[in-house]
């Protein structure tokens, strides 16, 4: 029986752990298969690739920025032609902000980034994945429910559709961005709203597709790849001892090439551990 080559593609792979989940891939992977390590920058991304360990599977360097409203569903139909599909995508991409920046001027961009990046690589490759194919978005242990005030969980859960999801997150983004958030039960760090609203679509869409997607072993799921030593959150935390890129890659990748457990499906994930949406 012949086996059809696979292909990967990691969003935000030109550093930190997208870079790390490259690397992780290629070496798990055989030499016909494909792992797409795509950035915002041509320089950053050539860089890259040509800095990846040789072995395993073929690295080719791909510029998708997520910011740019077509360029994923660009990127996945050109895929599905060269390849006749996907069959591990990690939506990783951050945007990097430390804590002297100004929330009100940050929050359209870091939105854009990390929660409407989010929601165009779902909609661009979950219709192109393959059977036993992958689908995992890097999201963060505060992307759960706990992490916001009871008063505002409404606003993300049980959201029907990643449209709905965009719609929430554009109001928490305007009322950020217009100083309303401020001295209401919103948090003031940004990344909670927005890791909340990224496991958000991720639930959203695998309400959708869960019975398709069972019947064809396709895991989608969000991921918590815990305190790493990378640039971003070095500008935060003293980082020194935390485990490298390289080292929390290792269960997200386990994730993508491991056999589909129907508990991960729709959920957050950390450590092949389910971290709960919302407490009780
Ligand atoms: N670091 C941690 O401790 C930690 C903890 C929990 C969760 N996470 C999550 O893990 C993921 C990776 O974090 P990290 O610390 O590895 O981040 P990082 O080192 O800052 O890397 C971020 C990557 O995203 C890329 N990026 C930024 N804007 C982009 C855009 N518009 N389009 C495409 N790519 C873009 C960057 O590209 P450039 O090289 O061009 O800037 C870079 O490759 C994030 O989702 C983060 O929230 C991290």
């Amino acid at each position: 029986m012949t086996t059809v080559p696979k292909v990967a593609l990691v969003t935000g792979a030109t550093q930190g752990l997208g870079l790390a989940l490259v690397e992780a891939l290629a070496q798990r992977l055989s030499p016909e298969d494909t792992v797409y390590l795509t950035g915002r920058s041509l320089d950053r991304v050539t860089e890259a690739v040509a800095a990846t360990p040789a072995g395993g599977a073929r690295v080719r360097g791909e510029i998708l920025d997520v910011t740019t409203p077509d360029a994923a569903e660009r990127l996945a139909a050109e895929l599905a032609g060269r390849h006749g599909g996907v069959d591990i995508v990690f939506g990783n991409a951050v945007m990097r902000v430390g804590p002297d920046d100004d929330p009100r001027l940050i929050v359209d961009a870091y939105a854009d980034v990390n929660n409407f990046g989010t929601t165009r690589v779902l909609r661009a490759f979950a219709p192109r994945l393959r059977d036993d194919g992958r689908l995992i978005v890097v999201a963060s242990s505060l992307g759960t429910l706990h992490y916001l005030a009871p008063v505002l969980h409404h606003h993300f859960d049980g959201l029907p559709t990643l449209d709905a999801v965009d719609k929430e997150v554009a109001a928490w983004r305007d009322a950020v961005r217009d100083g309303s958030a401020r001295g209401t039960a919103w948090p003031g760090f940004v990344n909670i709203p927005s890791k909340i609203g990224q496991v958000a679509a991720v639930r959203a869409l695998a309400g959708q597709r869960r019975a398709a997607d069972a019947a064809r072993d396709i895991l989608l799921a969000a991921v918590c790849p815990g305190m790493m030593r990378t640039a971003t959150s070095a500008l935060w935390w003293d980082v020194s001892d935390a485990p490298t890129p390289a080292q929390a890659a290792v269960p997200l990748v386990e994730l993508a090439l491991g056999p589909v457990e129907p508990e991960h499906y729709g959920e957050l994930v950390r450590d092949g551990q389910v971290l709960p949406w919302a407490v009780g």
